[in-house]
């Protein structure tokens, strides 16, 4: 049986597979639920200090469909902001679970304003309820940046440099930055969390869309009264471009420690996000859909490539793919070189086969 743990900034995860900050991590409760059923670490639901601030809407979510197959999720979207629940309430759930399950790892995911004060404050009041890591916030595309907060924050790197520096200022447990794909060049804000002092990157959140406009009322969703705003698309549909971003993000950033997400369903799309460099896989939609005990096929979907290919420990996938990168020139001169040396090849064995027969001609004629 394959070791599926691994250590990221010196905390040991018993398998690499976290749920991310969203609804699987809502409360204390749910946290436990997740331990108990072998998740390898859990990070929260977003906190901030001031949970009256926070007014989510009903409906708040929307789903892309296959066609025809309603039941099929292709893609989600959601514009549920960050917990709408007391901060005093998370410190308590927090330290009760981390009491409860000491082995198993949770990481609180943090967001503030623009304030060093307040993200002094965050950060020292939830690191002391004992978590093992906190997860710095700067990629929630909805709402909070109309407070210039999530991903306002994320898509300016010196602005996420300053913040990373402030919560680093302050924290003694690993501070990780979560990175927005809403960008163009996701190594900008990846570089500068870094500058900032970041132990770890994480990515991606979710991409900014609209689901569908319904055909019937023309209203766009999902409708709120009549009205919506664009929200954040997660779920099968958006692996490609999370492995994109975890590839440039681990390519540009070495030796800082990436978890990535975005649209992981099973065990293959986790151990492509790990190749391309993530040392930890975190799942939110696919956990919502499929349910907590999806950890089951994760862990085994993990075992079973480790087997295969002869991986003695989860390390030894890490970013194993990223050397295949290259330019798309690279790619041209390697297939003209490809293809000149076949016609060498094809050359070489004509001009044989020719010596061969002069060969045998000289024979019969000899
Ligand atoms: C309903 C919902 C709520 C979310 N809330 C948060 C949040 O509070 N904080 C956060 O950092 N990310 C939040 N996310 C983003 C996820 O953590 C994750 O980055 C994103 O959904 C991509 O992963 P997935 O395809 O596995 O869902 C939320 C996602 C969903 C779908």
């Amino acid at each position: 049986m394959a070791d599926l743990s691994i250590e990221v900034n010196g905390i040991r995860f018993p398998n690499p597979f976290v749920l991310a900050s969203g609804p699987p991590g809502t409360n204390g409760k749910v946290i436990k639920r997740s331990f108990e059923l072998g998740w390898g670490g859990i990070v929260c639901k977003t906190l901030s200090l001031d949970h009256s601030k926070v007014h989510n809407t009903v409906p708040r979510y929307g789903k892309l469909t296959v066609p025809g197959e309603k039941k099929k999720v292709l893609g989600f979207q959601n514009i549920e902001l960050i917990s709408d629940r007391p901060f005093d309430t998370w410190l308590d759930e927090l330290a009760d679970c981390k009491a409860a399950y000491p082995d198993r790892v949770l990481i609180a995911s943090i967001m503030e304003e623009c304030e060093k004060d307040k993200w002094v404050e965050i950060v020292e009041r939830t690191q002391a309820a004992g978590v093992d890591a906190l997860e710095l916030n700067l990629s929630c595309p909805h709402g909070l940046p109309e407070r210039k907060m999530g991903a306002a924050m994320g898509q300016d790197p010196e602005m996420v440099e300053q913040v990373v520096g402030w919560a680093k200022g302050a924290a003694t447990v690993p501070v990780w930055a979560k990175m927005t794909p809403n960008v163009t060049d996701p190594t900008l804000s990846a570089m500068a969390a870094v500058r900032g002092g970041a132990d770890g990157l994480a990515a991606i959140n979710t991409i900014l869309c609209v689901i569908g406009v319904n055909l019937d009322t023309l209203r766009p969703m999902p409708t709120v009264e009549g009205y919506t705003v664009p929200g954040g698309y997660s779920g099968r549909a958006v692996l490609p471009i999370a492995l994109r971003h975890v590839m440039e993000i681990s390519r540009s950033c070495p030796g800082t420690p990436v978890s990535g997400m975005g649209g992981v369903e099973s065990g293959e799309d986790a151990m492509q996000l790990m190749l391309l460099g993530a040392s930890t896989v975190q799942v939110c939609t696919g956990a919502m859909l499929k349910g907590y005990e999806m950890i089951n096929e994760l862990c085994d979907g993990l075992t079973s490539f480790m087997d295969k290919h002869g991986f003695e420990s989860v390390d030894e996938i890490v970013g194993k793919s990223l050397d295949y990168f290259t330019t798309h020139a690279d790619l041209v001169e390697r297939q003209l070189a490809a293809k000149r040396e076949k016609a060498g090849q094809a050359n070489r064995d004509s001009m044989w086969q020719g010596d061969i027969a002069k060969e045998t001609d000289s024979l019969v004629t000899d």
